[in-house]
């Protein structure tokens, strides 16, 4: 098993790699019906595609997205649907300098010590390229989610010590000595009704942490104050409730929108922290896989600070997640189930 799909009724799975001629995503599960057209993937591709800026790798492809089945005259039909998106801008000759040494940070050493052997060009399937064909799969989810009523605000905010907003000079003095950051996320899910998720080992918030936590780079998570909260107070911490119009909402939100694993109906705050990127120009010390000390100082063209770039697969992870929570929690009251089935008169139950 090596771990490529995720979810459970709208259940992703990722294949490709970074220097292969494509990669994408199957999509199953997604209801029936949805308008779906190759343009709609644009913007969210579009985010995740390096700009060509002070904060991305050289490495530019369209990444224009194929759909290649379960959609027919313009809507989803139920069935699997299959995303194509083509690698249009490998140089595999970039990393045959690394094929026989492993990068310190990056997932080489680990592979090899799993498999016995590794695709190094670019990574394979450990390189930040597979996140593409999440963020494929987070545009279907996201407009499923939209249907509802329910929007997401995704932004980096920090960008190593510095805040986003001022990180502009700090990014280039770390670029031109070869260098790279860490960074951080902060993702919003807006309008996600109270009721989802699961109490015990399906958690929202655990299931929200393990699907950021599955992104290359993410080192840490947090829900509403996250850490935070473990320097807090009950008082300082706890949501006190309120009711406002019939509805039961709260005066704060330290939880981050998830009580008991399920959502409250406040907004759902996560904040994805990236470590620095692994490939950098300067030299560190290494081994060969013959076992033989060496230097080595990656070339190749890599992003300086992931955040950026991911701030879209976190979001589009969040999304795949949240979706699959709420199809789940179709099924968790006999009187929904009921009335999905037309029993308009509830269920039949013995006195
Ligand atoms: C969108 C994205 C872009 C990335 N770009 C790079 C890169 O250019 N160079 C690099 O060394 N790592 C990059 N990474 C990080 C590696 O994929 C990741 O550090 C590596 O797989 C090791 O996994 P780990 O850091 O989760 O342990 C990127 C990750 C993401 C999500």
């Amino acid at each position: 098993m090596s771990g490529s799909s995720f979810g459970t009724i709208f259940r992703v799975t990722t294949w490709g790699e970074s220097h292969g001629p494509a990669l994408g995503a199957v999509v199953d599960g997604c209801p029936a019906g949805l308008p779906l057209t190759e343009d709609d993937f644009t913007p969210l591709m579009n985010r995740r595609r390096p700009d060509g800026g002070l904060m991305s790798t050289a490495r530019s492809e369209e990444d224009r997205v194929e759909i290649l089945s379960g959609v027919f005259e313009g809507r989803t039909t139920g069935t699997p649907i299959s995303l194509l998106i083509r690698n249009t801008d490998h140089i595999s000759s970039d990393y045959s300098s690394i094929a026989g040494i492993y990068r310190p940070g990056h997932a080489d050493f680990g592979f090899d010590a799993k498999y016995g052997f590794r695709d190094y060009r670019g990574g394979g399937r450990s390189s930040g390229r597979e996140t593409a064909a999440r963020v494929a799969a987070g545009v279907i989810a996201e407009k499923v989610l939209a249907s509802l009523g329910i929007s997401f605000e995704t932004n980096v905010v920090r960008i190593g010590d510095v805040p986003f907003a001022e990180s502009g000079e700090y990014v280039r003095k770390l670029r031109s000595k070869g260098d790279s950051a860490g960074s951080e996320v902060l993702c919003v899910a807006r309008g996600v009704p109270a009721g989802i998720g699961d109490p015990v080992f399906r958690k929202l918030d655990a299931e929200l942490a393990g699907a950021l936590f599955s992104i290359g780079a993410v080192k840490a998570v947090d829900v509403g104050d996250g850490r935070l909260a473990a320097r807090s107070t009950g008082s300082a911490n706890n949501d006190a409730f309120r009711a406002e119009s019939g509805r039961v909402v709260t005066r704060t939100n330290h939880s981050g929108g998830i009580l008991g694993g399920i959502s409250t109906g406040n907004d759902i705050v996560l904040r994805a922290y990236f470590k620095p990127t692994p490939s950098i120009g300067l030299t560190q010390d290494t081994v060969t896989r013959d076992g033989v000390e060496c230097e080595t100082a990656i070339r190749g063209r890599h992003d300086p600070v992931i955040g950026p770039r991911a701030a879209v697969v976190v979001e589009s992870m969040a999304a795949i997640t949240i979706l699959d929570a709420l199809l789940r929690g179709m099924s968790a009251r006999l009187d929904s189930v009921a009335g999905f089935y037309g029993r308009e008169e509830g269920p039949v139950l013995p006195d």
